[in-house]
């Protein structure tokens, strides 16, 4: 099959479009044609090496977390599924962006959906569905979601409206629009957001989700009054030390299959900033490292 790869650990420019084995589903798994893949920031952060000791990976590895395609093969002991299925879901910390790919967690892809959402959804929507887990009850509340135009803050913002709280949302001012057309009221990062906040929230705000790691965990604390409230998707070093809760993704095919519901109903669609051509994987991750999508980069296969 074809595939974007990289055989050592470094910059875009160690990435390659290039013949590779195909791989096979294990027990539990299934393997999809990828019709698209989603670009992540674990993807360039597990490439560049940065993150080795933690998320080691096999050389040369085939980047990608997420994808959507139709099912061509399955596993032991999978059920629910059959050959021809168009589903999106995840793999493992590599291995989407390629002609073939195998799934650990999946659902149906909404027929609303084009490839490029669906390639969009895998991790940012099971990210924000389990940051927004650990604030519980949404209905009635006022969230803040630190990030909000990124790919998890995208989705976070859909759930949370779908779940019926009055969310505001962090940008940079070109992406307050965007925020708006999701739903949220958008304001800007950065100094002064306390204020921002409490000028659009005389109530005050009830709880907070941060998808940015940008340094912000304690002040989010502050503006909410309590740890307890709070969630962080990216920032675990200060959660720990202020007591925030954190969420990771899981590949959790009932995560998917909620996300894939919402989409049906018209209440969560994977917002596409850029797609990119399989040969442009470098440029698709270039972009990506910049840490200001608004929404999602996917790669076409
Ligand atoms: N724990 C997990 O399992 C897990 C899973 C997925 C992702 N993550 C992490 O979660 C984070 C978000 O992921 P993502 O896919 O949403 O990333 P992303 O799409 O690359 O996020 C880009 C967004 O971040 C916003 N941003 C940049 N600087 C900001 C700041 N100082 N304050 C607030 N927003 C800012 C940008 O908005 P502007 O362009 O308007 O500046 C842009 O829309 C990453 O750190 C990622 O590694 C963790």
């Amino acid at each position: 099959m074809r595939a974007a790869r990289y055989h050592e650990y470094g910059s875009v420019e160690t990435l390659v479009v290039e013949q590779a084995p195909d791989p096979r589903p294990g027990p539990g798994e299934i393997r999809i044609r990828v019709a698209a893949a989603g670009v992540n920031p674990v993807d360039w952060k597990v490439r560049s090496g940065a993150v080795r000791e933690v998320l080691p990976v096999e050389l040369p590895a085939i980047p990608g977390r997420d994808a959507v395609g139709v099912v061509d093969g399955t596993g032991e002991g999978v059920r629910g599924v059959g050959i021809g299925d168009r589903v999106f879901g995840l793999g493992g910390v590599t291995g989407a962006t390629a002609e073939l790919a195998v799934l650990s967690a999946w659902a149906q892809a909404p027929a609303t959906w084009t490839d490029e959402e669906a390639a969009a959804a895998g991790l940012a929507s099971v990210t924000a569905l389990s940051g927004l887990r650990a604030l519980g009850p949404l209905r009635g509340r006022t969230l803040l979601i630190e990030g909000a135009a990124g790919g998890v803050g995208s989705a976070a913002v859909e759930f949370a409206v779908a779940r019926g709280a009055v969310v505001i949302g962090t940008a940079s001012e070109r992406n307050h629009e965007f925020l708006a057309s999701l739903g949220a009221v958008p304001t800007t990062y950065g100094a002064g957001l306390t204020e921002r906040v409490a000028a659009l929230a005389p109530d005050g705000v009830d709880l907070a989700l941060d998808t940015a790691a940008s340094g912000s965990l304690a002040g989010l604390v502050a503006i909410v009054g309590d740890p307890a409230r709070v969630s962080t998707v990216a920032d675990h070093a200060n959660a720990q030390r202020l007591g925030v809760h954190t969420a990771n993704a899981e590949n959790d095919s009932a995560l998917l299959a909620e996300a894939a519901e919402l989409g049906r109903l018209g209440r969560y669609t994977p917002r596409v900033e850029r797609a990119y051509p399989l040969e442009r994987i470098a440029h698709a991750h270039a972009y990506a490292e910049r840490g200001h999508t608004r929404g999602k980069i996917v790669v076409r296969v």
